[in-house]
């Protein structure tokens, strides 16, 4: 397609909110606070922030120049540069519909969660972890909210870059940031609330192993929006006089600062009131309204606060997501907005259903051989496996077959705007990132219990590199 036909972003202080609302999502909110939680804190927030730093930003700058410098999505910029890399492209979409096959599932708590908070929920302190069981084995109650959530996605991406996604993130990131401060607030003035400041802060080291750095480097990818192609097709809808490193910066910092002042806002409440750091995924929704309903009225107006910012989050990261899938059909296959993000969530929408039962009603009914439910496996698959060698594979091929020159061009701005650290970011996407990756990749994948989710990831990855030219 031609660039004056393809959708731009309206202004800059618009795409900065976007693909921050892409990076800021339930991975900052809800999973960032409980990985760190289970993995002991402090050292795993160390090592999230080196990788944040030394991989993240490496990756975003490069997805961003690849992106804009091809003027496609993901698929179209690889397969333009060179035919034999549009696996890596058509990967990203997978991992699109993957992480699209739980995402919406958790948005949608979240969305129950605003109304549950309302109606009720902290009436009884005690039976809240009860009641999050109860709703997540549930059968139809999560769907519906599931429905709902990615129904409001469909709507937002119809309308197109600018209108849509553009125009939410506008408004609904900034009030995110208010309502977190808030939060931050009222747990920092609870007493003993400094122990949950020294869980965060105070690493222990001993708690370091492969499978740690595994999930510090996943979540890094998964936080930042990295890996799959979301940036490149960002970044292709970006005007030629953007200064990419700068976006990169405050994108990166942006997702970072909102992951700490998640852990922010739940840990020190959290010590508080004597409560559990390693509850895993029910965490936000088990212990932030336990800790609301023991502040009495005010907690109920805090908690619905902490919901609608939850959802809104995860609204501007899921768009993102379905836009990658959907662009993909609009771009290589021609097919017109609407029709393209209407099937796409169609295919979604199943895996999601899986997904939930997967929770419920089937979770005593493991996908054979493999030994998880879909729900662990489209987040296993996706989050350790696919979203760091995409982190790879778009690093070695922008470091190994696109010309440096066209890099430094694109970068600069046509040397319009100066970067000095250029040769650094080139040795380190080149040789440092993909070889550091692999190194994780291979402690993580010989320390984890799921072995046979992982070998079926790379599986794969290897089939589509089969039939690259063909796709
Ligand atoms: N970054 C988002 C979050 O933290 C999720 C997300 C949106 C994502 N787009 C992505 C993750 C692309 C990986 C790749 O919730």
């Amino acid at each position: 397609m031609k660039k004056e036909q393809r959708g731009q972003w309206g202004s800059r202080f618009g795409f900065i909110m976007a693909a921050a609302g892409s990076a800021v999502g339930l991975g900052n909110i809800w999973r960032f606070p409980y990985l760190a939680g289970e993995n002991g804190g402090g050292a795993f927030i160390i090592f999230y922030l080196i990788f944040v730093v030394l991989i993240g930003m490496s990756v975003m700058l490069t997805e961003f120049a690849v992106g804009r410098m091809t003027d496609t999505a993901a698929v179209g910029s690889f397969k333009s540069i060179d035919k034999r890399w549009t696996f890596a492209g058509v990967l990203g979409v997978i991992s699109a519909f993957f992480i699209m096959g739980f995402y919406p599932v958790v948005g949608g708590w979240a969305v129950a969660y605003i109304f549950k908070s309302a109606t009720g929920l902290l009436a009884a302190p005690d039976v809240i972890g009860d009641s999050f069981g109860a709703f997540i084995t549930n059968a139809w109650e999560p769907l519906i909210w599931t429905a709902v959530f990615l129904f409001l996605n469909v709507v937002v991406v119809v309308r197109g870059i600018s209108k849509g996604i553009e125009a939410a993130g506008k408004i609904l990131m900034p009030m995110l940031f208010v309502l977190l401060i808030i939060i931050i607030v009222k747990g920092l003035t609870l007493p003993n609330s400094v122990e949950g400041l020294k869980f965060l802060f105070t690493p222990d080291f001993s708690k370091v192993n492969g499978e740690m750095l595994l999930a510090a480097l996943g979540q890094a990818f998964f936080s930042l929006s990295l890996g799959m192609g979301c940036m490149i097709t960002y970044g292709s809808y970006l005007k030629k006089d953007e200064n990419l490193p700068a976006n990169t910066f405050i994108v990166s910092g942006l997702d970072t600062l909102v992951a700490l002042m998640a852990g922010l806002a739940i840990f020190p409440a959290l010590f508080s009131f004597g409560m559990e750091p390693a509850a895993g995924p029910g965490l936000v929704f088990v212990v932030v309204p336990t800790i609301f309903a023991k502040m009495g009225g005010i907690g109920t107006v805090l908690s619905i606060i902490f919901f609608v910012a939850l959802f809104v989050a995860a609204l501007t990261s899921s768009v993102s997501l379905l836009e990658v899938a959907a662009s993909y059909f609009i771009d290589e296959r021609g097919w017109s907005r609407a029709k393209a993000v209407v099937s796409v969530s169609a295919v979604m929408i199943v895996l999601c259903v899986l997904a939930s039962l997967s929770l419920g009603v089937m979770a005593d009914m493991p996908i054979p051989v493999l030994g998880v439910g879909t729900f662990d496996l489209l987040d296993i698959l996706t989050d350790k496996i696919f979203l760091a060698i995409g982190g790879v594979l778009v690093t070695v091929f922008a470091g190994w077959f696109v010309k440096k020159e066209d890099l430094e061009r694109e970068i600069t701005n046509n040397g319009t705007i100066p970067f000095p650290l250029f040769e650094t970011w080139y040795t380190l996407i080149k040789f440092d990132v993909p070889i550091i990756i692999a190194v994780v990749a291979i402690a993580g994948i010989m320390g984890i219990e799921q072995q046979a989710v992982m070998i079926f990831g790379l599986l794969i990855i290897r089939f589509l590199a089969l039939f690259s030219k063909k796709l």
